[in-house]
């Protein structure tokens, strides 16, 4: 059972990710762009309003199942705290703080401390950046 303090993301079919908990999304200079208990990331690489989702995958060609293939996991002694969220330009995004990672379907979750998520689309790893980014 989720502990209710915990941050969760949860991966939506062919559309965002859903951020709950006391989040903050910060620019790469870390100027708040959102402090709030939810918030929903672009991963499709469309949105006009990155980070945030604005509704463009649904014109995009964007198909991914929200599942979790890296199936590694950190222990963590504490699962609550702040979860920040670090938009790089023309990048990632940085994830610092506990957090519950979870598939589309809620059957595979992965608890992570840090990482890098993908918002262009392209990673063959979703959610995590696999900087396909990089490539024309
Ligand atoms: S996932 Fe909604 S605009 Fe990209």
């Amino acid at each position: 059972m989720a502990d209710t303090n915990e941050n969760i993301i949860t991966l939506k079919p062919d559309g965002p990710m859903v951020c709950r908990g006391d989040i903050t999304v910060v620019n790469g200079e870390g100027e708040v762009l959102l402090k709030d208990h939810e918030a929903w990331l672009c991963r499709c690489g469309e949105s006009k309003k990155m980070p945030f989702c604005d509704g463009s995958h649904r014109q995009a060609d964007f198909h991914d199942a929200g599942e979790i293939h890296d199936q590694r996991a950190e222990e963590l002694d504490d699962s609550s705290g702040p979860l920040l969220i670090t938009v790089k330009p023309d990048a990632m995004l940085i994830i610092s703080g506990p957090v519950m990672i979870q598939s589309a379907d809620g059957r595979f979750r992965t608890q992570r401390s840090r990482g890098a998520l993908c918002r262009c689309g392209r990673s063959g790893n979703k959610p995590f950046c696999d900087a396909s980014h990089r490539r024309d």
